[in-house]
This record gives C-alpha cells, structure tokens and sequence, in this order.
C-alpha cells in the first residue's frame, strides 16, 4: 500500500462540501461507484458486528417519491447516485451467531475458538439499558463519514443529509419489511457549475481550539 501525501489527503478534504447543486448530466462511472460501494463494506463497526444495510437509489420515479419527504432537497433527484443508509432492526444473539460463523469461514478457524467474543457480544447486547437501535445509528454515522472521505479522495461530490423523513423513507422503500431503518441519506454525484457553495470559505473552528495535546 502506498500511502497517499499529506497534502493530497488535505486537499480532498478541503475540496470536498455539502453539495447543494448536483449536474444531473454527470453520472459516477462503474468503476467508481464499485469503490465507493467497497469502501462502505469496509466501514468498522463496534464489535465488527455491521448493523447496518446501504440502499442505492438510481431510479427517477423513486427519487422523486423520495424528494417529498426531504425537506425539498433537490440532491436526492440530481444526484448520480443515492445511498440511503440503514440500520438492521433486530440485532440478536442468532445475528451474532452469523457474525461468528462469518469470521470463523473468513479466518479459517473453527467457530467453537470463537465463544468467549462471542458471550462478551451478547452479553453486551443483552443489558437492558442499551439502546440498539441508537447503538446501531453510531454505527451509520461512521459509514457515513467513511463515504465522505472515500468520494472526495475519488473526486466525487457528496451531501451528508439528515433533512429528510425517515418514516417515509421506509415506507416509499419497503425498508421496514424488510427488517431496516433508515437514518441517513448521501446523494452522490458531480457538482453544478453553479452551486455557490462551492466556493464558500470552510467554518471551522481553528485547530488550537479543536485539537488539544495532554499535557
Ligand atoms: C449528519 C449530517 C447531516 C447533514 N444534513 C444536511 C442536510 O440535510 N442538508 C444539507 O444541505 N446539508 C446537511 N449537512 C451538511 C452540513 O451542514 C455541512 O457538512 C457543514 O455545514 C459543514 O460544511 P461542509 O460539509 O460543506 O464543509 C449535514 C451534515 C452532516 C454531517
């Protein structure tokens, strides 16, 4: 692996914004979106147990469903691509059973090597004061910025959205049958000449203020 220059990893970070204004004509190539799709798998998760499922939205007549219940963010119809990103509503002891069985055949180890990780698992899963379903949505959040930084390395446009309905996400997508919850949207693409945005200078608080070396 050869790893990229300081200033290239800065320069996509600083290039990438909340993209307002997507060009409808521009698509992401095959290529490129497969990375994209590889670099969601590869988003850590608390135990590695990947609570979570990313639905990829290219049809123009669920789109424009979608548009209705997001806060009239055209994104989500201009966009080349949109990843609305789930999480897996019953996460259980026979889903971490699958997650041993999944690295026991990964790492070729037998999955009986594996018992005390997973007793620790459902142990973690089982208090009462856990919420699962927030537990899950951290999860998302980090694929969500996993995406972020992964598109604008590629030189893809991204708009990390909470503005929209989650219920209605569900219901236009079938989500609920099928045991998912939405909690984020990320419509991907390629910039509109025209979005100003573009050009606006980053807020950020300065990095003495944000970033603190102990002691
Ligand atoms: C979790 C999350 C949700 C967001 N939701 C929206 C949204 O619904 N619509 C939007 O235009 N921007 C949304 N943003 C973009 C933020 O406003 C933006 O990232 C922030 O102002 C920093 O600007 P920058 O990303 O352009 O550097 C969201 C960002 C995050 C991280």
């Amino acid at each position: 692996m050869i790893p990229l220059s300081p200033s290239q990893v800065i320069e996509s970070l600083e290039w990438r914004y909340a993209t307002k204004q997507f060009d409808a004509s521009k698509k992401i190539d095959p290529a490129t979106w497969s990375a994209i799709e590889d670099s969601l798998v590869l988003t850590p998760s608390s135990f590695g147990m990947q609570p979570w499922k990313f639905f990829v939205i290219t049809d123009d007549t669920i789109r424009q469903q979608l548009l209705e219940h997001s806060w009239k963010q055209a994104q989500v119809v201009d966009a080349s691509h949109v990843v609305v990103l789930a999480i897996k509503k019953q996460v259980d002891a026979a889903e971490v059973d699958r997650y041993m069985a999944s690295t026991a055949a990964a790492r070729e180890i037998p999955v009986e090597s594996l018992e005390g990780f997973s007793k620790v698992i459902k142990g973690f899963l089982a208090n009462p004061n856990l919420d699962k379903q927030e537990w899950a949505a951290k999860q998302v959040y980090i694929a969500l910025g996993q995406l972020m930084a992964t598109a604008a390395l590629l030189g893809v446009d991204a708009c990390p959205m909470e503005g929209f309905v989650p219920a209605k996400y569900d219901e236009v997508l079938g989500l609920d049958k099928l045991g998912y919850a939405s909690v984020l949207v990320c419509p991907l693409g390629y910039r509109h000449s025209d979005d100003k945005y573009a050009t606006q200078a980053k807020v950020r608080y300065p990095k003495a203020e944000v970033v603190q070396h102990l002691p």
